[in-house]
């Protein structure tokens, strides 16, 4: 069928012209298919075969299809002419070698770094992971930790009191109890975790932050044993020898209770605005579990005794890469977290 023929034959100049990138390119286009021997006067040269009306209408067709050749040549020349076909190639032009742009990988969070890294150093001690509920009961909170109901040490803590008298926990202790009820004795454990308290938010305070507790319990557990232990955990997470002290510290569920201080990193003992020029800087309450914390747990303080500790996680974090707004860790800016 000519028609067939002169509507392939239409679509394939026009997508060669489409295709061209020079004049020289065009040219040859336009004799490959209007040219005196090209493929379109080879259909123009058969239609004195044609009977009269098919010939009508071929020769109509034949005439429209020319016209919209030497159209689409015209055009594509007047791009070439104009420079509009350069700009649109130079703008559109496109290297795929490049390796593509990509994301950008996230980074761990800074709290979560440290609680790694203890959680390593302490497993590799023996000490098992242990975790408790954000939601907790009042007994867990309070009562079992030597805090019964009416007892002024629980005003040390300002409580988020939910219905039914649970509340938010204040403190990582109470997973002290579970454990002790959970494993037995002995016991070495830790327990990181987040807490809450009632507090107005500024950049040295938070409603939310993470603590992280530890527990031994063995038979003659000495304080010597609690120094040593805080020591190797100190020095691995300032990846240096600290020189520590304990000074006497009140907490219901240990006795005797401390406030153990390191020598301050900054000034080596000498004296510093950071250390407030004492030398010593406060990192950590700890003590002998109190036997009645023991019993809660249900072990028996005449055979076992131990160690605790409260590590303040998010103060930690502050201290090591020099933090000074507290608000900003759980800020979730990426422009913060980023830097880790
Ligand atoms: N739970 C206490 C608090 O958040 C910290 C604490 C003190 C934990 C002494 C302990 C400890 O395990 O022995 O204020």
């Amino acid at each position: 069928m000519p028609e067939d023929r002169l509507n392939a034959l239409a679509e394939k100049a026009k997508d060669l012209i489409r295709k061209a990138q020079d004049s020289e390119r065009l040219e040859a286009v336009r004799v490959e298919f209007l040219g005196r021997k090209g493929e379109i006067s080879q259909v123009s040269k058969q239609m004195g075969k044609l009977a009269g009306e098919e010939r009508a209408r071929i020769g109509k067709m034949l005439n429209t299809v020319k016209r919209g050749l030497e159209e689409a040549l015209e055009a594509r020349k007047r791009e070439f002419e104009s420079g509009l076909l350069e700009a649109r190639l130079e703008s559109e032009w496109l290297d795929l070698t490049l390796p593509a742009p990509g994301t950008r990988p996230g980074s761990l969070h800074p709290l979560t770094k440290i609680q790694a890294e203890i959680e390593d150093l302490f497993v590799s001690m023996g000490f098992s992971v242990q975790s408790g509920p954000e939601v907790e009961t009042e007994y867990h909170n309070f009562d079992a930790l030597n805090m019964p109901a009416d007892h002024p040490a629980r005003d040390m803590q300002d409580t988020f009191w939910l219905e039914g008298g649970n509340v938010l926990r204040t403190h990582t202790s109470p997973v002290q109890v579970r454990g002790m009820k959970r494993l037995g004795a002995p016991l070495r454990m830790i327990a990181p975790g987040r807490v809450f308290r009632n507090e107005e938010v500024d950049a040295s305070h938070e409603h939310t932050f993470y603590q992280l507790e530890g527990m031994m319990i063995d038979r003659n557990v000495s304080i010597g044993n609690l120094v040593y232990f805080m020591k190797t955990l100190l020095s691995s997470i300032f990846h240096r020898d600290v020189t520590v002290r304990l000074r006497p510290g009140y907490f219901p569920f240990v006795e005797p209770g401390f406030e153990l201080d390191i020598h301050c990193l900054i000034c080596d003992g000498e004296g510093c605005p950071v250390c407030k020029q004492s030398g010593w800087v406060e990192l950590l309450p700890c003590g002998l579990v109190h036997p009645n914390v023991l019993r809660m747990g249900g072990i028996d303080p005449e055979e076992w005794n131990g160690f605790a500790f409260g590590l303040g996680l998010t103060r930690l974090v502050m201290m090591r890469y020099g933090i000074d707004d507290i608000r900003l860790l759980q800020s979730g800016d990426l422009r913060f977290l980023t830097q880790f």
